[in-house]
């Protein structure tokens, strides 16, 4: 048993992120996590494996379409799955031992094991059980399943078992176009995986710019995937060894079927909340399951802190990871703060899809008044130079030409998106960001051409 100033329960990138920040402000802390490693689903079995995925099968994707045109002739790379999966694997390695690393420099003692908290100030992991000022639970979100769907991780797969399946299937089922099963469907497109993703609503990629969804579906079938939209799914049966994917069609209510080697489930994540005792604590939750926090990420227990996954607001680690360091400086005694309207979306397809602020859709819908600035990846020079010209930046301003948000399809728009980030966090107007000098040639240019698209015009359209 040992005291400590905070512990946070959870080793993922809103707990670890807390942990580093609130032994950077003098507090003696301490992480609990029960994987054999830190960094949580992200660096476990999340972000980080499907990105080292994405970017091999993006490789081979290159190889496959773009080589010849650029006159490197010659036997296209064959896929060695077993090697792919290690070089997946030692990516996960060197960023979990990095956030050891972390821990040891900044003085986090690793607390190996599954956590609760018997009562406010104490935190049981195994046998033993520590004292604590303040609690900070990060415990994190898992899959979500459907009724009538059971998760064996071999045929029927959550986004776990999608990132280390026995081989490469030849037909694949994805449920749900959100950003896990259009990641995972891409890179089983990629390598030769015939799949098609069944989605309830009548538009992939539920509350993205509608315009951008659109352009973003398209560009996905000319990838090869296929889509069945406005279709419920009713159930998953597995019992003559492939998995049969039932599915209701909402305009008309008749039902289909489409076999598939695998199934992926990606029809959303919930708060993993389970074995905390948060119960018995008296800690409340909301009708989701979230739980209930305050302002200052405080729970109803005074002292007991949540952030990230497990309470409100989008599933996404970089949210968590300011969170993180917001309620670390709330515990320390100084002002946290996040700014929830301004929190990137990305999703890291090809070509990539990031967001942030507000949608067009959500304008209209508020009865605000806005201009677009809208500019298309033809017109930069870089962007047709590697074969990435599909796609455009869309800059939302209001009447006095604020920046209200910002919508990107194409390459690199997952980096691109944190100009804009910056110019709203500092109130800009498009007219700041068409008057700051942008390197040629670079995609940046484009987001620059929007906001000149915003005023008197772009350039290169
Ligand atoms: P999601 O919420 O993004 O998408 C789930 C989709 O499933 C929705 O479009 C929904 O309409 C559909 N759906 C639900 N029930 C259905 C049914 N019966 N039949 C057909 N379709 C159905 O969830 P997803 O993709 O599983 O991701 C979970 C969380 O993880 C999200 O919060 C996401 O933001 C986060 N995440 C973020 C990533 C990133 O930032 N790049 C990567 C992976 C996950």
């Amino acid at each position: 048993m040992a005291e400590f100033d905070v512990i946070v329960i959870g080793g993922g990138p809103g707990g670890y992120v807390c942990a580093i920040r609130c032994a950077q402000l003098g507090l003696k802390t301490a992480c609990v996590e029960g994987r054999e490693s830190l960094g949580g689903t992200c660096l476990n079995v999340g972000c980080i494996p499907s990105k080292a995925l994405l970017h091999a099968t993006h490789e081979l994707h290159e190889a496959e379409h773009n080589f010849a045109k650029m006159g490197l002739k010659g036997k296209s790379p064959s896929v060695d799955w077993k090697q792919m999966q290690a070089y997946k694997q030692e990516v996960i390695d060197g960023n979990t031992k990095g956030i050891e690393f972390l821990f040891k420099k900044n003085k986090v003692t690793w607390l190996k094991g599954w956590g609760s908290i018997p009562a406010a100030g104490q935190v049981k992991v195994g046998d033993d059980v520590h004292t604590a000022k303040n609690i900070i639970i990060a415990s994190g979100s898992e899959p979500s399943s459907l009724p009538g769907i059971e998760i064996d991780e071999k045929t029927v797969v959550t986004s776990t078992g999608a990132l280390s399946l026995g081989k490469i299937p030849k037909t694949m089922v994805v449920i749900g176009a959100g950003v896990i099963g259009l990641e995972m469907g891409s890179v089983y497109a990629r390598l030769g995986t015939e799949v098609t993703v069944v989605e309830y609503l009548d538009a992939i990629t539920p509350g993205m710019d509608s315009e951008v969804a659109k352009n973003f579906q398209k560009i996905l079938t000319k990838q090869g995937l296929k889509f069945v939209l406005g279709a419920a799914v009713q159930g998953v049966d597995t019992s003559g060894g492939k998995a049969k994917v039932n599915y209701k069609l909402n305009k008309d209510d008749s039902e289909a079927t489409i076999e598939a080697e695998t199934v992926l489930v990606a029809t959303g994540r919930k708060p993993f909340t389970d074995g905390l005792g948060l119960e018995a604590l008296g800690v409340e939750l909301m009708p989701r399951g979230q739980i209930k926090t305050d302002g200052h990420w405080q729970t109803s227990v005074k002292g007991v802190y949540a952030i990230g996954d497990a309470i409100q607001g989008p599933m996404l680690a970089h949210k968590a990871e300011d969170e993180g360091m917001a309620v670390a400086e709330v515990v320390a005694g100084k002002h946290g703060h996040v700014n929830y309207d301004v929190i990137p979306g990305v999703i890291y397809t090809t070509p990539e899809v990031s967001s942030v602020g507000k949608t067009e859709d959500a304008l209209k819908q508020e009865g605000v008044k806005y201009k677009v600035g809208k500019f298309s990846f033809m017109g930069n020079g870089r962007a047709k130079a590697v074969f990435q010209s599909d796609g455009f930046v869309k800059l939302i301003v209001d009447e006095n030409d604020r920046i209200l948000g910002c919508h990107i399809i194409g390459p690199g728009a997952g980096d691109l998106i944190h100009e804009v980030c910056v110019a709203m966090e500092f109130g800009a107007s498009a007219e700041d960001l068409a008057l700051t000098c942008h390197a040629h040639p670079t995609f940046s240019e484009a987001v620059r051409e929007a906001a000149l698209a915003c005023g008197d015009g772009a350039i290169h359209a």
